[in-house]
């Protein structure tokens, strides 16, 4: 699968985030990745439905959007309403998993999993039917710009495996820079995302920013 790079909004300006949205896509980002936290699954609060919604009329790009919020099943439907492409929510984020992913399927959305640095890449073996992304998370979530998780690289590769054949995108978030991104790429992954690393030096550096972690990427053999 060709590499997504999929900058976080999270270490966007949010008092310009129209604006900065369109700067990374015009720097060269394939995808737009919203964090979504409740100050409760995660210790931070940040984006909600009406910000998707706000966002969406700006572009036709490929909206991620990984829920950190517990329960997430009350919120699906609002944010498949306000423009989502994609919905990711964390095995850990509700009582019936299997049914949140036929939810947010059944909205006419992709559906992501995701799996916290401690949580096995066997708990979505029987899930993986229903999903069309695994994030696997190389920081615990709640912030941006913590130090990257090596042990994940092992969990890429293992989630690689259980995946099989199947057309399932493998995604991995926090920490991801030039210098991070080789390795989970050699292991499996296809689809990054990126925070500070992308929006590290205000927009005159987003395009070379972004450049630098889609040449260490190739760099891996994607
Ligand atoms: C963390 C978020 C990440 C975060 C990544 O909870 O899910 O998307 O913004 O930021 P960096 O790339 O700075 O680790
Ligand atoms: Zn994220």
């Amino acid at each position: 699968m060709p590499i997504i790079i999929a900058p976080s909004i999270l270490s966007a300006d949010f008092a310009m985030l129209g604006a900065e949205v369109d700067a990374v896509l015009s720097a060269g980002a394939d995808w737009v990745h919203i964090d979504v936290m409740d100050g409760h699954f995660v210790p931070n609060i940040t984006i909600g439905p009406v910000v998707v919604k706000a966002l969406r009329p700006r572009t036709k790009a490929f909206f991620d959007v990984h829920l950190m919020i517990a329960p997430c099943d009350p919120y699906l439907e609002a944010f498949a309403e306000a423009g989502a492409d994609l919905i990711s929510v964390h095995v850990e984020a509700g009582p019936h998993l299997h049914r949140s992913l036929q939810v947010i399927r059944g909205l006419g959305k992709q559906a992501g999993v995701v799996l916290n640095p401690a949580t096995p890449a066997e708990s979505i073996e029987y899930v993986l039917d229903l999903v069309d992304l695994v994030l696997v998370m190389s920081v615990n979530p709640g912030f941006g710009g913590q130090a990257f998780l090596p042990a994940v690289v092992e969990k890429v590769a293992r989630v690689k495996k259980l995946i099989g054949a199947r057309p399932i995108r493998i995604e991995v978030d926090g920490g991801i820079s030039p210098k991070t991104a080789g390795a989970v790429v050699a292991a499996g992954a296809d689809t990054l995302v990126a925070g500070s690393a992308v929006f590290a030096g205000g927009a005159t550096k987003y395009a070379s920013n972004i450049a630098a972690i889609r040449a260490a990427a190739k760099g891996a053999g994607a």
